[in-house]
Formats: structure tokens, sequence, C-alpha cells
């Protein structure tokens, strides 16, 4: 079982920030990483929806034999995280936990802690919850970013336009004065040195791929399923999407840093 994969998914490609966080916490790990690419962006979509999706790809993820699954999209976690867990047999986790957690330790200031994501996410207060865990009584103060899942596929990570929608997206966080602000969605790492200036030095960026590596690694240490350092082993790192490859290959590189394998085509779920 400790050679078996990790599982990984995402609505689409930005889910591949979190898989190179868990590339670097895991070197001798394999991992097969499926991006519903047929059926992105999850963001707008009801809870019900979203939770059939992912419901989905874990069963898929399972028959493949993986060892345990990181369900690498905030709206997803937000959603359907309780449900894959009851559903699934080998160990989930999400990364909202995990964003959490590395926001509270940030926020030694004690001023409020900002959260942007999806629509989906935000409405459904996972992070609210998942900070309160942690540190109740915390203040947060979120907002809906959906222009910013388009900009990002669309490169236009320095662009003027971005920088204008961010500066609109941030004004009721940054008047609230908050100290900590979670980059609560896949793709927003991308982002990061735009939402840097836009917020100011005053305030501490977390993205919750690093952390989300750590949790699983310690999460896999306890069961005993770490893959052995051993010199024979071959990791390896596959990729599915449910619709167009070739252009998951060619954005997709951007978000995991490096040139990407071909991608296969699976079906779920009968579209
Ligand atoms: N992966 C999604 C998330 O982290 C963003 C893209 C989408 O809306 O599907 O929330």
């Amino acid at each position: 079982m400790n050679r078996a994969p990790i599982g990984i998914f995402d609505s689409g490609l930005g889910g591949l920030t979190v898989a190179r966080a868990i590339y670097q916490a895991l070197p001798n790990d394999s991992t097969v990483y499926f991006g519903d690419t047929a059926r992105v962006p999850y963001g707008p979509k009801s809870p019900a929806t979203v939770r059939r999706y992912s419901l989905e790809i874990t069963d898929w993820l399972v028959r493949q034999g993986v060892k345990a699954i990181v369900v690498a999209c905030n709206t997803s976690t937000a959603h359907a995280l309780e449900a894959l867990q009851d559903a699934t047999i080998v160990p989930v986790i999400g990364v909202i936990e995990p964003g959490a957690r590395a926001a509270v330790r940030a926020n030694s200031s004690g001023r409020p802690i900002g959260v942007i994501g999806t629509a989906g996410t935000i409405q459904s207060r996972a992070y609210d919850r998942a900070i309160d865990a942690v540190a109740p009584g915390t203040e947060v103060v979120s907002a809906a970013c959906p222009l910013f899942v388009p900009l990002v596929e669309e490169g236009w990570f320095e662009h003027e336009a971005t920088r204008v929608v961010a500066a609109e997206y941030l004004a009721p966080l940054l008047q609230r004065g908050i100290g900590t602000l979670v980059l609560g969605c896949t793709h927003y790492p991308l982002l990061k040195p735009l939402l840097a200036r836009v917020a100011g030095p005053g305030v501490a960026l977390i993205d919750s791929a690093e952390e989300t590596g750590l949790e699983l690694k310690r999460l896999l240490a306890e069961r005993d399923l770490l893959a052995p350092g051993d010199a024979d082993r071959r990791v390896f790192h596959r990729f599915a999407v449910s619709d167009d490859p070739e252009r998951f290959r060619t954005v997709g590189s951007r978000f995991l840093g490096e040139r990407l394998a071909a991608a296969e085509v699976v079906a779920l779920g009968g579209h």
C-alpha cells in the first residue's frame, strides 16, 4: 500500500499548485491527478452538484488504487469534504483546514483575518468555521472574487485589468484592517505578487498549498503509509482530465511550475 500513489483532484488546473507542494513535501511518492476540465468552474455551482462531481472523482481515484486523496479545490472541500470522507475507504483531506491553521499562525497581530475565494467557498462559510475551530472568536472578513479564476486562466497575472479588479474586491477587507489574507482558491497563488502589492506590506498572504503538503505527510506517517525512499523506487505523476488535455498541458505547466506530462482523458458521470 505504501507504494500506491496519492490521489489529487481539482475542478481543473488550479489544484496543480497543491500538487507542486505535495511533490516537494513527499518526493518519494507517486501521484494521480484528476482535473475536471469538462465541468470547471465549480465556484458558481450548487453544493449538491459539486458534491456529486466530487464523489464521482473520488470513486474513480479509488479505482486507480490510491492510498489517500487530497481535495485540492477549495470549493469542493467546502461543499463535499465530509461526504467524501464518509463515502471513501482511504483517508481524504482538503485544503481549508490547513489554510485556516496557517492563517491563524500568521495572524499574530490579532487583527481580522481576510478570506477570498469563489462564490461557493465564501457562501459556505467553511473558512469561518475552520478559523473559529483553531482560534475561537477571531474576526473573519470574506469576499467572493469570481473574476479572478478567468483572469488567471487567461494568464493575466500582472495585467492592469487584474489590478483594478483586485483593488475593487480587496477594498472592503482592507478598510476593516485585516492583518492576514487567505488565498482561499487554488488559482489565487498565481496572483500573489499582484495581490501583495494591492494589499500592502502590512498584510500577510496565506496560500494553503504548502500547509496541505505537510498535513498529508503527517497523515501518511501516522498511518505508516509513507513511500519508502529506496534506490529502485519509480516515482510517477499521472494526469487525467475530463476534457481538452492539450490546454491542460499548456496552461497547467504555469500552475505546476514545470512541463506537464500528457494527460489522459477520462469521462465521468456520463457527460
Ligand atoms: N478550484 C476552484 C477552487 O479552489 C477554483 C476554480 C473553480 O471555480 O472551479 O475553489
